[in-house]
């Protein structure tokens, strides 16, 4: 089988792919007016059959997880087929979601009987008041709900993410708080760093912190962490024995982060993207239109990988063609 290689030894097993750029939620850092439809670019979300046949290329070119993501992945109408035809077309071995969660307490069960193989919900804070701030929507307690059902159904990978915010959740009682909550629920928490996008600047120039004021209380609090693992990605996790769940952090302004890079995206509209922030990305739609397409697909991603570049060069504040995430889905 052939496998996607770059010329940094990296691999990529994993794919994320936005299959919307739609998003009900108003995150500041993201989409602090909601969202808006790009008058520039009229082409429609990739389809069902589209997904189908990017799915097994994918597939056969050694990729074994694909994550959708959003904009909010949820709010796609025929959401529950793509995962379906993912599963049942392509020999992908693991299909997740990342999700806002939001009506998570309708879908549980739906998303329980789809076989989806994993979850990650993002919430930024525990707080009621400090989770409506940050989304613009006081939608904490159905999350919760949602997560508890799923629980309840047995439904094992479960992580929830947070954007690091300073002054809003960077105290030690949000860090204390995440910290309950992990230690009675087997699900990874993890803090992400915020970024800096084309859209954010004042809202980063505002509330960026670095991940170290979270990584200090974890070694205060006796959190070791974990030097291996498979899959790990950019990731950096934590453990403690007296916790179901565990800690993890992800800096992206950090030095080294893009060595363990393992992913690449494909954004709603059929663009490869290599990196989040680099400004190659080349759209492979054209050849998602026929099944006879498959190995010129194939092809043309291989190829593509050969661009891929060392690092995102984030630090020299260069952001690429990220406007803002909802496009990339993180
Ligand atoms: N910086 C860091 N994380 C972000 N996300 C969205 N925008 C940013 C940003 N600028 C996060 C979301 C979600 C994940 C998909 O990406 O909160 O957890
Ligand atoms: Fe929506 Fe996610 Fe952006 Fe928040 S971060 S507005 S949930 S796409």
């Amino acid at each position: 089988m052939q496998t996607l290689k770059d010329s940094f030894g990296r691999t990529f097993p994993y794919i994320r792919l936005s299959i919307t750029d739609v998003c009900n939620f108003k995150c500041g850092y993201c989409l602090p007016n909601g969202y808006q439809i790009d008058k520039s670019d009229n082409r429609k979300f990739l389809h069902l059959e589209e997904v189908r046949r990017l799915a097994k290329a994918l597939s056969e070119l050694g990729v074994n997880k694909i994550r959708l993501t959003g904009g909010e992945p949820t709010v796609r109408k025929d959401f529950f087929d793509i995962i379906k035809t993912i599963k049942e077309n392509s020999g992908i071995k693991k299909t997740v979601i990342t999700t806002n969660g939001y009506h998570l307490d309708k879908i549980a069960n739906q998303i329980k009987e789809s076989g989806l193989d994993g979850i990650n919900i993002s919430i930024d804070s525990l707080n009621r008041e400090t989770f409506k701030i940050i989304t613009g929507h006081d939608r904490l307690d159905e999350i919760l709900r949602g997560i508890k059902v799923l629980q309840s159904l047995n439904f094992k990978n479960i992580k929830i993410n947070a954007v690091l915010l300073k002054g809003i959740n960077d105290s030690e009682n949000d860090f204390n708080q995440w910290s309950n909550f992990i230690q009675v629920n087997k699900i990874d928490f993890r803090y992400i760093e915020l970024m800096q996008t084309g859209d954010n600047l004042d809202y980063f120039k505002k509330y960026h912190i670095s991940a170290t004021k979270f990584t200090d209380y974890l070694n205060k609090n006796n959190w070791i962490i974990q030097t291996f693992g498979r899959d790990a990605g950019p990731a950096k996790n934590y453990l403690n024995p007296k916790f179901e769940g565990k800690f993890g952090v992800i800096a992206p302004y950090s030095k080294d982060f893009c060595k363990n890079c393992n992913r690449l995206r494909i954004t709603a509209k059929g663009d490869l993207r290599l990196c989040l922030f680099g400004n190659t990305g080349i759209n492979i739609r054209h050849l998602m239109q026929k099944d006879e397409q498959l190995d010129e697909l194939k092809d043309l991603i291989l190829k593509q990988l050969n661009f891929k570049k060392e690092s995102h060069y984030l630090e020299l504040g260069e952001t690429g063609l990220t406007k803002n995430l909802s496009t990339t889905g993180g």
